[in-house]
This record gives C-alpha cells, sequence and structure tokens, in this order.
C-alpha cells in the first residue's frame, strides 16, 4: 500500500524499534524497507517527484525523502509542510545526490502533525537570532539551536563524566538558602508571606519569623559553602546545579539563571585547583571535539558567514582551530599585581581607550582590561591570582602578605571570566574576623565557620560558569543563545 494517510493512527509500527535519522544515514543496509519520523524542513520538487528534507534532532544533518508522484498525488502531499511531522516507511538507497549517502524512497507518509504553512514562523531561510529568542519554543527546530542543545548535552555529560572518572562525589546543593555565599546580596527571595500585608514587627519591619521557613530564604547564589561542607568529609566533591543573581546586568554574558558547576577538593591548595580547572576545561573541549564535530563545523561556518562583513581584524579564530589552540597550550598564570602592571603600561591605557582606566593597584578588572589581557597580550587563556581581598569574597584564603588573598580567574578569549576560585580560609579565628569584617550575620553561616573547628584542612575549589564555557565552545556570542531559556531582567518567557 502507498501514499499518504493522515492522523491514521501513526503508530502502527514500534517507534522504538525505528532507527533514528542518524542511524539510518550511516546505515548501508540498501534497498531494505525502513521507517522514520521527524519534522519537515523543506520539501520541493517538480511535477513528477518532490524531496522532502526530514529532521529528528538526532543530527544536524537531514534525510532526503523521495516521493513520487505514481505513489503521491501533489494534492496527497498537501499537508506535508515545513514544520510538519511525519512517519516515512520506504525503501533505504544509497543516493546519486551530492551530500548524502542515502535516501528514502517513500512508499507511504503518515502525517501525523500538521503544521500550518500560513502560520509556522520558522521558513526555510535565515532568521535572526533576536527573532528566534522571540519564539523559544520553536528554536529547537532549527540547526543553530539543535546543535547548540546537543553540545549543552555533550558537555554536561563530559563533565559528570570527568569528575566520575577522577573519584569525585556530585553533591545536590540546595536552591533555597539562608545565606549569601558569595557575599554581594544579589538575590532573589523566597517567601510565602503575602505582600500587601506581610506580618510586622513592633518597629513596623518585616516579621519573618512567620515566612515559611521561619527566617529569610533566598535562591541560592552559589553551592560553594555546602560543596566544602562534602569536601571534608569526601575529599572531592563537585555540584552541578542552577544558580540565582539579582544583579540588574544586561550584558551579553549574565543571566539571572545560570547554571554552575563547583568542585571541591580537600588537601589542596591554590595550584591544585588550577591544575583541576585547566585539566578539566581541556577535558571538556577535547570531548565536544570528539563527539560534536558536525554540529561545530555547523556552527563555525555559521560564525564565519556572521562575521564576513567585519574587517579581518575584528573576526573570531575560526571555531575548530580555536578549540584545539586551547588544548594545545598552557594557560597563562600571572599575578593580579602582575595583570595591574601589565595594564597600566598598556597603549590602550596610555591612550585613554579604556573606559575604566588602570591607574592604581586595587581595582577591580573590567571585562575590557581582562580581554586586552587575553586577547591582545598574551593570545591565550590567562588564569589571574592573588586578587585585592577586598574586592573577593569573605572566605577566601588570606595570603601572608596581609593584602592578598589566593584567588584565581580564568579568562578565555572573546568570553573573559569563565572559572572563578580560590584556596578557602581554613583558619577558624582568619575566617571568623573576615565574616565579621564584611558584616555577614554570623547566625547564618555558623555551620561553615564549625567545620574550622572540626577537622580543618587546606582546601580549594572553584566556579565554572556553563553558558560562558558553553559560548566559548560553540562560537555563540549572546549568553542568552547557549540556554534554551534564558532569564535575563524583565524577561522570563517560556
Ligand atoms: O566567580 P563566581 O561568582 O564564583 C562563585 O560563585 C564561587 N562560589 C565559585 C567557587 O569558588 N565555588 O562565579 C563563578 C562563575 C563565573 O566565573 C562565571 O563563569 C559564572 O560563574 N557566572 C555567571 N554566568 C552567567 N551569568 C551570570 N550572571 C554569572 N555570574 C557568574
Ligand atoms: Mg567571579
Amino acid at each position: 500500500m502507498s501514499g499518504v494517510l493522515v492522523n491514521e493512527d501513526p503508530f502502527t509500527q514500534s517507534i522504538k524499534e525505528m532507527k533514528d535519522i542518524k542511524q539510518l544515514l550511516q546505515s548501508t543496509d540498501y534497498d531494505k524497507q525502513v521507517s522514520t519520523k521527524g519534522w519537515v524542513r523543506t520539501k520541493r520538487g517538480s511535477k513528477n517527484v518532490s524531496f522532502i528534507a526530514l529532521n529528528d534532532g538526532s543530527t544536524i544533518k537531514n534525510i532526503q525523502v523521495v516521493a513520487d508522484a505514481e505513489n503521491f498525488s501533489e494534492e496527497s502531499l498537501k499537508d506535508v509542510t515545513t514544520g510538519a511531522a511525519i512517519l516515512v516507511t520506504g525503501k533505504l538507497v544509497q543516493s546519486t545526490g551530492a551530500g548524502q549517502t542515502v535516501e528514502i524512497v517513500a512508499e507511504q507518509i503518515e502525517v501525523i502533525g500538521k503544521a500550518d504553512a500560513e502560520k509556522y514562523p520558522l521558513q526555510p531561510k535565515k532568521h535572526s537570532l533576536e527573532f528566534l529568542r522571540e519564539i523559544a519554543h520553536l528554536r529547537f527546530r532549527t540547526n543553530t539551536f539543535s546543535a547548540v542543545a546537543r553540545i549543552r548535552h555533550a558537555v554536561t555529560f563530559a563533565i559528570h563524566k570527568y569528575f566520575n572518572d577522577n573519584g569525585f562525589y556530585n553533591i545536590h546543593s540546595p536552591i533555597i538558602t539562608g545565606s549569601d555565599a558569595e557575599g554581594a546580596g544579589e538575590m532573589f527571595r523566597v517567601t510565602t508571606l503575602d505582600p500587601k500585608k506581610p506580618p510586622l514587627n513592633e518597629d513596623g519591619s518585616v516579621n519573618w519569623k512567620e515566612d515559611f521557613f521561619g527566617k529569610e530564604t533566598n535562591l541560592t547564589v552559589s553551592g560553594q559553602l555546602e560543596a566544602e561542607l562534602g569536601a571534608l568529609a569526601l575529599s572531592k566533591v563537585y555540584t552541578f546545579g542552577p544558580t540565582f543573581r539579582a544583579e540588574n546586568s544586561n550584558t551579553s554574558r549574565h543571566l539571572a539563571e545560570f547554571w554552575m558547576i563547583e568542585p571541591e577538593i580537600a588537601f589542596a591548595d591554590i595550584n591544585d585547583d588550577m591544575d583541576l580547572a585547566e585539566d578539566m576545561l581541556k577535558y571538556i573541549v577535547n570531548y565536544v571535539m570528539e563527539h560534536n564535530l558536525e554540529d561545530l563545523e555547523f556552527l563555525s561556518q555559521r560564525q564565519l558567514d556572521e562575521e564576513k562583513s567585519k574587517p579581518q581584524h575584528l573576526r573570531s579564530m575560526e571555531l575548530i582551530e580555536k578549540l584545539k589552540f586551547v588544548l594545545d597550550n598552557s594557560f597563562e598564570r600571572i599575578t593580579y599585581t602582575e595583570a595591574i602592571d601589565i595594564l597600566m603600561n598598556s597603549k590602550p591605557n596610555k591612550n585613554k581607550k579604556f573606559a575604566y582606566l588602570v591607574d592604581k593597584w586595587g581595582i577591580d578588572l573590567q571585562s575590557e582590561h581582562e580581554r586586552y589581557l587575553v586577547e591582545k597580550h598574551f593570545k591565550k587563556p590567562v588564569i589571574i591570582t592573588d586578587y585585592p581581598k577586598e574586592i573577593k569574597a569573605f572566605y577566601m584564603k588570606q595570603n601572608p602578605d596581609g593584602k592578598t588573598v589566593a584567588a584565581m580567574d580564568i579568562l578565555f578569549p572573546g568570553i573573559g571570566e569563565v572559572v572563578g576560585g580560590s584556596q578557602r580560609e581554613e583558619d577558624y579565628e582568619k575566617l571568623l574576623t573576615r565574616v565579621k569584617e564584611v558584616g555577614i550575620e554570623e547566625e547564618t553561616v555558623w555551620w561553615y565557620l564549625e567545620t574550622r573547628q572540626f577537622g580543618t584542612v587546606p582546601h580549594a575549589g572553584f566556579g565554572l560558569g556553563l553558558e560562558r564555557l558553553m559560548m566559548f565552545v560553540t562560537g555563540m556570542s549572546n549568553v542568552r543563545d547557549v540556554i534554551p531559556f534564558p532569564r535575563t531582567p524583565k524577561s522570563a518567557e517560556f
């Protein structure tokens, strides 16, 4: 039997037994009958024959379905339009067309889900990333976003594999917390109190004792403090979860909800921490190059097309070349003090080209400074260590100089900071003093402090921003395009 059936129990064949398109494209079962399913990308052709490009997300490649006029009248293919979901049964044949090895000569096509051709917003043409953000519910169906999704999966898997293979345990740190790990106060409140008439104390302030948890709580900005508790028993742990920051910065690198990977290692110092971070980053990049080459090739071409109109000196390094470059070179390691020296004497600083001039030791580095160091001066990833204690978090280990802490930030070309980490202050008295100095309420971190009284050891860790790494690996220039459903100021659709 041949021809098109519409919505007629499409699941007569066990979908589970079907090969996906990735498998079929690699198959050499020529002239055997196969079935597969997916979404129509395009349909083109003539009176005699129609060619349907079908994609199911298993690979960036489409399989070509050939429907000849003998079996399929034009009328019978009218619902086989861009965006429709179809189930195809036919013969797998060696393809004569360029760029494909096999195709399916259709015997039967079932339309599982129609897509109103007038309304379907994804036309077979290039759409802008801005437009695609507005239709994030459909953008997975584009080559770009399916490639990004497959790579995000691969990066996630590689991270778990790296830690598992190296003796780390995954710790699930809480999402709701009563402490501010980074001490930056950029938190989203979690409450069940009535915003219109919250219970009040005698002095008019809100009585948080009556709130759900009996105290003020927020969405976590980091799982680090809890990871440290784990490391001080299990030696090597990591967290991998969503983190939330209410910083009102509408940049191409900031999200209000992002995913962070936070390893924590006991009996370790800042050097062990840097070695771990560099080794892990290279492992992930290598994993993606081995497992997602077709997606990377597509994204590389995308980036080349995108940057065609830019002058040569503003273009990025070709994507795959850039990834190889990171694998083949060790990261430059310099201190904050050395970085300030380089920046003070740099051309853009002397010519007043930086928006924030570097005029003294102690300033926080802006992204223009980080990018100068990475892209112009060293031309490779840079790890900056030993920052002034005033610009870093309370938990960092204080260096003997009394001015700096054993912090380390890793900066990548085109991205800036991908990793922020440090050795932790393991001395109870020093940590307590710092907690008081920066004005953290002791009762919100008593449990953290207490670990320094019971078998404290030198330990270190870092936080890797998954989306920042994804930007680097995919060459996508906006963080909103490497997470499926971005949360940014004034935007929480989908
Ligand atoms: O440097 P951060 O703030 O470090 C911490 O949170 C530490 N508790 C980590 C640790 O030592 N365990 O954040 C770590 C990384 C940054 O380097 C960056 O990659 C990413 O998290 N990040 C963001 N990514 C997207 N949007 C934001 N708003 C981000 N803020 C930080
Ligand atoms: Mg940081």
